[in-house]
């Protein structure tokens, strides 16, 4: 079972999204394999601090309204590197369902060492 790290804060540009990038890809030199997910639902950005955005085709809020499977939605930092991204969306978050978000992570903790 692969660890789970939140990174979260109250305050908003703090670094949550710059930290999450940055911690993913040194662990995933250090050999780690590695997925970071973006659950900002409204500021999502995390592609944009990874430089993955013009890679992505679907992205958690496609996943959570069953337009793909998970695996769809993971995208690769770069050849050589077990580093994955997921890119979140603007989702109206009255109607998320959490116990989805969950299964995902658990999933996805089954085939990472790090969910961050
Ligand atoms: N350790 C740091 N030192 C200096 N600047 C930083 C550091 N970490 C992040 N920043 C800068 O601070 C700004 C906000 O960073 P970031 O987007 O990671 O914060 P955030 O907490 O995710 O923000 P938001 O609440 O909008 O999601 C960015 O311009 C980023 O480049
Ligand atoms: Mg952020």
């Amino acid at each position: 079972m692969g660890r789970r790290i939140l990174i979260a804060s109250g305050k908003g540009g703090v670094g949550k999204t710059t930290i999450s990038a940055g911690l993913g890809e040194s662990l995933a030199k250090l050999g780690a394999s590695v997925c970071v997910i973006d659950l900002d639902f409204s500021f999502n950005n995390l592609d944009i601090v990874a430089s993955i955005e013009n890679k992505v085709v679907y992205d958690l809020g496609d996943y959570l309204q069953g337009k793909c499977r998970l695996k769809q939605t993971l995208i690769e930092f770069k050849r050589g590197l077990n580093l994955y991204f997921i890119s979140s969306a603007k989702v109206d978050t009255d109607n998320i369902d959490i116990a989805k978000i969950e299964e995902a992570i658990l999933k996805l903790s089954q085939i990472f060492d790090y969910i961050i």
